[in-house]
């Protein structure tokens, strides 16, 4: 097969949603249709990880599989597809942001019953500020549900999209009894049990003037569909995919991922609709996934998979290039050439060498630290710089230090290495050498953080909050001699050696902007 027909056979794409619509149901399901093995346990594992520590540290007793299962391909109906997991909780959205960077495309899972809730609207401005076509699967639609009609102007009034639905959901009042698809005017009704959604549901499909459809549906059922299927046709948004293209509709599929209804139809028409590949934007100007220069970014760094020894894999998206196996590169942060050893892909339970990649890819490669997060590899030749990662300023502050000063050289490599994962944001006080300052965008990851400490790197340590809830950088990098207004202020440095101005909170951020008015500041750290 040629380079540029491997590429447009590639389906990356992400599933988003609020806990709770179905995303980790949904996910299992696809790879069921996809024939990936093993995989009830292993998606199913993850989806603790939202909840609370101790589901976490039960997680991790199953490491290999949480983080195996966090890329996964499968070949579908000569697609190659590669679905980007993402952790649930809030707690953990930067991770999930920075995920949705290494994506074509996102399917956001909506709950019938709630429409779009909080975490969705979140998810969905990251992936429409960057353009990412989004698919909309309204899930669970063997309960009771809400009108379909209320669901898009919900999307259009929360999300600002409007969506054109593939297939309409048939029922009244919210009692669902199948869906119509659109595209080729058929009506598939299930036959609904009392297994409460464990069984895959009994179908029956055809047009409907269909007997066999005619003796399902009563004669109100049938009407409103009609009524409903017309409305659609004078006022819904016709299908338009240059607008799904960029991100400015979204096509809607009704289904049940639990009892596979509509599962299969929708994984179908998903894959023929989503982009292959395109074009990534570089400082240096647009970089083709056709271009034969290799390039690739990091977008996740997972230290510890084999917590014995230490090993970090950084997953990288590759945009454009062949990758093959020992490549050798420029990683354009240090300046260095580096070889991509061991290459790996990830098939449900387990990890499998690979030789070859190609743009669109996601493979994971052994690094020895010197690789961080939104990192740019690429070759000599052709140097380009990824550089649109979104960073998430802290809320949550406080002082981590070694409970033992024993410790200190395990300390130093586990806050190090942890750091560089994106686990956490370090930052440190002139001559300060005992504790660091640590910020989060929620608790749970100082959580995370003190158990990874103890566990991985055998270090207890102490957290003590700190009463700052945001912090300012300033465009210059320096910092100003003149400086007024900073009495409630604290002076740190971030990992790239930054001042930043941790500040109680947004009030005394605005009075120290105010009271400086010559010194740009920035809520965000400024982008390099
Ligand atoms: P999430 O990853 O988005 O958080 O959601 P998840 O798939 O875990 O699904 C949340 C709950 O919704 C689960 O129930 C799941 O079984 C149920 N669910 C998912 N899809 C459907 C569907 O199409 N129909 C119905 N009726 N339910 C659905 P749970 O009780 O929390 O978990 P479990 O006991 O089923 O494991």
């Amino acid at each position: 097969m040629s380079v540029i027909d491997e590429i447009k056979r590639r389906r990356t794409f992400a599933i988003i949603s609020h806990p709770d619509a179905g995303k980790t149901t949904l996910t299992e399901k696809l790879l069921l249709y996809g024939g990936a093995i093993h995989l009830a346990g292993s998606v199913k594992a993850r989806k603790t990880s939202r909840y609370a520590v101790s589901d976490w540290m039960e997680i991790e007793k199953q490491r290999g599989i949480s983080v195996t299962s966090s890329v996964l391909n499968f070949d579908y109906e000569g697609c190659r597809v590669n679905i980007l997991d993402t952790p649930g909780h809030a707690d953990f959205s930067e991770d999930t942001y920075r995920t949705l960077m290494a994506v074509d495309s996102a399917v956001m899972v909506i709950d019938v019953a709630k429409g779009v809730e909080t975490q969705t609207k979140k998810l969905f401005k990251v992936c429409s500020s960057r353009g990412i076509p989004i698919f909309t699967f309204v899930n669970k639609i063997d309960h009771f549900g809400k009108n379909p009609f209320d669901l898009m102007s919900d999307i259009e009034e929360v999300l600002g999209i409007r969506s054109c639905p593939m297939n309409w959901p048939i029922g009244i009042n919210g009692n669902y009894v199948g869906i119509y698809d659109r595209e080729t005017n058929t009506a598939f009704i299930f036959i609904k049990d009392n297994a409460h959604g464990t069984k895959k549901l009994q179908v029956v499909s055809g047009k409907l003037d269909d007997s066999s459809i005619m003796e399902l549906l009563d004669e109100e059922v049938l009407e409103s569909l009609k009524s409903d299927l017309e409305l659609l046709d004078e006022a819904g948004d016709p299908f338009n995919m240059d607008k799904i293209s960029a991100g400015k509709l979204t096509p809607m599929f009704f289904g049940s991922a639990m009892t596979n209804f509509g599962v299969e139809p929708f994984l179908k028409r998903f894959l023929k609709l989503a982009p292959p590949p395109t074009e990534r934007k570089t400082l240096e100007g647009s970089i083709s996934p056709d271009n034969s220069d290799f390039s690739g970014f990091i977008f996740k760094i997972q230290a510890n998979m084999d917590p014995k020894h230490h090993d970090r894999i950084a997953f990288m998206r590759i945009c454009s290039g062949i990758f093959e196996k020992g490549l050798s590169v420029l990683h354009r942060q240090s300046g260095k050439n580096i070889r991509l050893s061991q290459p790996q892909q990830f098939l449900a339970t387990e990890r499998v060498s690979i030789e070859e990649a190609y743009p669109g890819d996601i493979i994971g490669i052994f690094d020895t630290g010197e690789l961080g997060v939104g990192d740019t590899v690429c070759t000599k030749k052709h140097p380009v710089t990824f550089s649109d990662f979104p960073v998430f300023p802290p809320e949550l502050f406080a002082r981590l230090s070694p409970m033992s000063s024993m410790k200190r050289k395990q300390f130093l490599r586990g806050v190090n290495q942890l750091a560089q994962e994106g686990a956490i944001q370090v930052y440190s006080q002139p001559y300060v050498m005992e504790s660091f300052i640590i910020g989060a965008v929620g608790q749970l990851q100082f959580e995370v953080l003190r158990y990874r400490l103890e566990k991985e790197y055998n270090v207890d340590v102490r957290i003590e909050s700190l009463p700052y809830t945001t912090a300012r950088w300033t465009a210059s990098n320096a910092l100003p001699e003149d400086l007024v207004g900073t009495d409630n202020a604290l002076v740190v440095y971030d990992a790239k050696k930054r001042p930043v101005y941790l500040l109680p909170n947004e009030w005394q951020a605005g009075w120290l902007v105010e009271r400086n008015p010559n010194i740009e500041f920035l809520d965000t750290p400024p982008m390099i």
